[in-house]
């Protein structure tokens, strides 16, 4: 009885009932069943992204493409079946080599401990672990103790994937689905500071913004020309550029200078100057010890979305099969 009520008032906060889950989660989860488990996976992965300086930005994205859909419960690791198209399959180039680390470095856990550690909580690690790789500290904490679900849908990876041509309104509604808030929407916009767009995601704006073969007015026009000399098409999903050309590999705040230059590369980064309130915050994040606070916590909250906990779900050998 009681649950059900707080079950009712968070979904009436919310508007989901798996935002309610989010306080199950543990610092520390596996002190006692694999005592070592963060440590592997730190060194797993700062082993990998040494060798390859993409993979913070993959994985960053992957973990919250995660949490997004089903909330963070691995489900973005799964491969399709015969019988089904998984996420994985919607997201074109969420990229194959980040899956594979993922695997790989869960099957290192394994040999330690076999069927301890969630595939949700190595994702979520291995995305700290590999952000925060060059600062020699961890940027955010993540508590632990997530669980793995068996279910992984095309179609709800497309519904609830915020898409790069929303405007502000959408967004808010968009975060505020998943429990979280306008703040937190400007904040993880920040994980554009590294990594990179492909042309087909923005190219609207620079070829037929509203269907008139015209450009985005407020995309800054010295930009829209370097961005068309990149990108020669409507349609070309092959050519990428970064996100934030100033400091692509760089995780600092810079995102929100080039935001404020107009140079936001999709419609949903420009997006946070067109209200009042979201320009205030981004504002406030010029400050870089402002960002990195706040940063951490709002990723935090984005972990904890939807939450498969408890005797739910499961822990998986394979990150990308159901046991
Ligand atoms: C606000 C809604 C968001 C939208 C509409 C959005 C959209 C996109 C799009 C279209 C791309 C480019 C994909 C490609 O062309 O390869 C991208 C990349 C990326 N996004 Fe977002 N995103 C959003 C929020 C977030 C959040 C919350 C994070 C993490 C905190 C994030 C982290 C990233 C990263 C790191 C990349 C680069 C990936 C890479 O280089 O492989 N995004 N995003
Ligand atoms: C695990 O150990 C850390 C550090 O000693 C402690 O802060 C945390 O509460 C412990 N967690 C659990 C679940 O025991
Ligand atoms: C991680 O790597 C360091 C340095 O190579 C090593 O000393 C440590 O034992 C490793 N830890 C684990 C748990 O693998
Ligand atoms: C796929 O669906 C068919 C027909 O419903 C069923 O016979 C088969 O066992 C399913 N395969 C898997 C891998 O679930
Ligand atoms: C790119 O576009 C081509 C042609 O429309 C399509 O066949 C291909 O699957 C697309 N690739 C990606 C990664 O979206
Ligand atoms: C975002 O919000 C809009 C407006 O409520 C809704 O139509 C759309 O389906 C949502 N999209 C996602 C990906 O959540
Ligand atoms: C934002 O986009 C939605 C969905 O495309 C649209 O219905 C709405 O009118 C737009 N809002 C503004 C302020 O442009
Ligand atoms: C531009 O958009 C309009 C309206 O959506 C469409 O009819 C036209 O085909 C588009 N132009 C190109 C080159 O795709
Ligand atoms: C668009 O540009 C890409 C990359 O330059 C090229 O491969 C593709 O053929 C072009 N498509 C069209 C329709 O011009
Ligand atoms: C997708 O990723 C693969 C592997 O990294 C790469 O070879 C391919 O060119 C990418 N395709 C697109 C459309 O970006
Ligand atoms: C999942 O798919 C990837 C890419 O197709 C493949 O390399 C991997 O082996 C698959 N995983 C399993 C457990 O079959």
């Amino acid at each position: 009885m009681r649950s059900q009520a707080l079950i009712l008032v968070c979904m009436v906060v919310f508007g989901v009932v798996g935002t309610c889950h989010g306080g199950s989660l543990k610092k520390g989860f596996y002190n006692n069943t694999c005592p070592n488990a963060e440590a592997i996976i730190k060194n797993a992965t700062e082993k990998r992204v040494a060798s390859d300086p993409t993979l913070p930005a993959r994985f960053l994205r992957m973990h919250f493409h995660d949490c997004f859909v089903r909330g963070c419960d691995a489900s973005v690791l799964l491969n399709s079946t015969t019988n089904n198209t998984a996420e994985k399959d919607a997201i074109p180039n969420l990229t194959l080599a980040g899956f594979d680390v993922i695997d790989d470095i869960k099957a290192e856990v394994e040999k330690k401990c076999p069927n301890v550690v969630s595939c949700a909580d190595v994702l979520a690690l291995a995305a700290r672990d590999a952000v925060s790789f060059k600062f020699q500290t961890p940027l955010w904490e993540v508590l632990t103790g997530r669980r793995d679900g068996r279910i992984s849908r095309i179609s709800e990876a497309l519904a609830n994937i915020p898409s790069p041509l929303s405007n502000f309104t959408t967004l808010v509604r968009n975060f505020t689905s998943k429990g979280l808030n306008v703040h937190d929407l400007v904040v993880l916009s920040g994980g554009h500071t590294i990594g990179v767009g492909h042309c087909n995601t923005f190219s609207s704006r620079l070829y037929n913004f509203t269907g008139r073969s015209d450009q985005d007015p407020s995309l800054n026009p010295t930009y829209a020309s370097f961005l068309k000399t990149q990108c020669g098409n409507l349609s070309d999903n092959t050519t990428f550029v970064p996100m934030d050309p100033a400091s692509a590999l760089k995780f600092d705040n810079n995102y929100y200078v080039t935001v404020k230059q107009n140079k936001g590369l999709f419609q949903s980064d420009a997006a946070l100057l067109a209200n009042k309130g979201s320009r205030k915050i981004v504002d406030e994040l010029l400050d870089s010890k402002k960002f990195f606070t706040e940063f951490a916590q709002a990723m935090k909250r984005m972990g904890a979305i939807g939450l498969v906990t408890g005797n739910e779900g499961e822990i998986r050998k394979k990150c990308s099969v159901v046991n």
